[in-house]
């Protein structure tokens, strides 16, 4: 039986981070889709490791029954309402099984809420249905928008038991 899981990323994770964020899937549905150099991401890893005491407690590595399959990503938006910004990666050989869905929708509430979250909102890209199908099949409401690339979904977690 399968068992997705997530354990809190540490250095011994750096290499799979880096990698998984610059394959080709993962970088058009970015932001910035510029490739990260090696001594780029050390820099935003080093940052990131200290800002959260070592132990990044807001970046998870997925793992299907122990292996490495993706990460996931929470960013404080600094914002009123205590509301993070979701990034998430499946490597390639771990798509369209269905993992995503549940980690956003079994797994990542709880640690969201354990650091403080009252939110959680994915900016999407309208052309990446995986990601829109995932969030939306994980409770996440489309909120209106008047940008031609992007969407945002979001999740109240008051609305959602613990
Ligand atoms: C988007 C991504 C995270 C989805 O991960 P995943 O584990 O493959 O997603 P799931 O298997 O949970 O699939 C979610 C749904 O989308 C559907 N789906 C996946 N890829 C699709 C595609 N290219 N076209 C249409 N539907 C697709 C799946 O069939 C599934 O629907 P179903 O449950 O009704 O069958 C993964 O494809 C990925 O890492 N992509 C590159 C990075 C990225 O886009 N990240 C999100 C940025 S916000």
């Amino acid at each position: 039986m399968r068992a997705i899981t997530l354990a809190p990323a540490r250095d011994a994770h750096s290499g799979f981070v880096w990698r998984l964020r610059n394959a080709p899937a993962v970088r058009a549905a970015s932001i910035n889709t510029d490739r990260i150099t090696k001594a780029e991401h050390d820099v935003w890893w080093e940052l990131r490791t200290l800002e959260n005491n070592l132990v990044l407690a807001d970046l998870w590595i997925i793992l299907d029954n122990g292996a490495h399959c993706g990460y996931v990503r929470l960013d404080n938006q600094r914002d009123a309402n205590w509301t993070a910004s979701v990034s998430i990666a499946i490597s390639a050989d771990h798509r369209g099984r269905g993992i995503a869905t549940d980690v956003l929708r079994r797994l990542l509430p709880s640690r969201a809420r354990t650091i403080g979250y009252l939110g959680l909102r994915a900016t999407v890209r309208r052309d990446n249905p995986g990601s829109l199908i995932a969030f939306l099949k994980a409770g996440y409401r489309l909120q209106v928008s008047v940008d031609d690339t992007w969407v945002t979904l979001e999740q109240d977690m008051a609305r959602r038991r613990p």
